[in-house]
């Protein structure tokens, strides 16, 4: 399948993982990729838009309103009080609106009806996504555990509201997440123990209590494999025909090599068995050996994706 083509197969990829194992850095390379695809593509943060903006190359955060970041890239927040703003506003009732906000009611009523928050972020992105805001909307989701709960929580509302427009909205979303040629969710793990177990169980649940469509999964992190680790540096120096390094240096070598092998056998192990637990494509992200990921290992992850994206069946 052409890079254009798995990019288009959905309006809204939310981009879901445990925290730390690269959902930001995912969701920016992605966003390079689909623009550079030809995609008008939007990048949604939530709340205060985190690392994000910086991988992007901005040097402030990202706002409510959206902001170019160049040609076919744009980026916003979303967050819970400006979307019920905007839907106060939009529905003859601003001034109530203004009130609400500044008498914090809003965190009463948030109290008072779990998963409210959640419907209105993602009631908002619905609309962008009916609105056909862009090609491709990108969500940075937040972290796995809060992740499963902000995706199920518009199927609890649907049971839980009786009618009116809460229900009616979360209604909305359900069915959005629901229809693989409007959302997808593309998971990101890291090829460790504990973040694969747990990328599997939110597979599973987001599957049966959301009924929202798998992307790939994305192993980011990925060691590339050496082959030649098991030789002796010695006798690779002596065969090479250059000067032996002293003793110390050798012993260096060979502990960064046995450590390099052990890295790679647990790093393939947990690889095999998330695919054998997990019958979902992969996608494989090198780990960069940077002090700081910035815009240019961004741009490396998306060279990656580039090439491993038409080899998805
Ligand atoms: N492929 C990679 N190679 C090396 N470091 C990475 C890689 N991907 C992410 N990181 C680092 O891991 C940390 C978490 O990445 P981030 O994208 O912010 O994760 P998340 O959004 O899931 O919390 C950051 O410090 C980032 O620089
Ligand atoms: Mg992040």
């Amino acid at each position: 399948m052409d890079v254009a083509g798995f990019l288009r197969q959905s309006h809204v990829l939310l981009v879901v993982g445990k925290g730390g194992v690269g959902k930001s850095i995912v969701t920016a390379a992605l966003a390079g990729v689909a623009a550079d695809a030809g995609l008008d593509t939007l990048v949604v943060a939530l709340d205060d838009s985190g690392s994000l903006p910086a991988l992007l190359g901005q040097d402030r955060p990202f706002a409510y309103e959206e902001a170019t970041l160049r040609p076919r890239l744009r980026a916003r927040t979303l967050t819970s009080d400006s979307a019920l703003f905007e839907y106060l506003d939009e529905h003859g009732m601003k001034r109530v609106s203004k009130r609400l906000m500044q008498s914090g009611v809003i965190d009463v009523i948030a109290t008072a009806i779990p998963g409210i928050r959640e419907v209105l972020v993602l009631g908002k992105l619905k609309q962008l996504e009916r609105d056909r805001a862009a090609d491709l909307i990108l969500l940075d989701a937040p972290a796995t555990g809060h992740a499963v709960s902000f995706l199920t929580s518009s199927a609890g509302l649907v049971g839980a509201a009786r009618g009116g427009p809460l229900r009616s909205q979360a209604e909305e979303v359900v069915a959005m997440l629901r229809d693989p040629v409007r959302a997808q969710v593309l998971l990101v793990t890291i090829p460790e123990e504990t973040p694969v177990n747990e990328l599997i169980e939110t597979a599973y649940q987001l599957e049966e209590e959301v009924g929202v469509a798998l992307g790939p999964v994305v192993v980011n992190a990925c060691y590339p494999v050496l082959d030649a680790l098991g030789t002796d540096p010695g006798a690779a120096a002596r065969a090479a025909g250059v000067a032996v390094p002293p003793d110390e240096e050798l012993a260096r070598l060979a502990a960064a090599a046995h450590f390099r092998m052990s890295r790679q056998r647990l790093q393939s192990a947990q690889l095999l068995r998330l695919a054998t637990e997990l019958p979902l494509a992969q996608l494989r992200l090198p780990y960069l050996f940077d002090t700081e990921v910035g815009p240019e290992g961004v741009a490396e992850l998306a060279g990656t994706l580039r090439d491993q994206i038409p080899t998805l069946a």
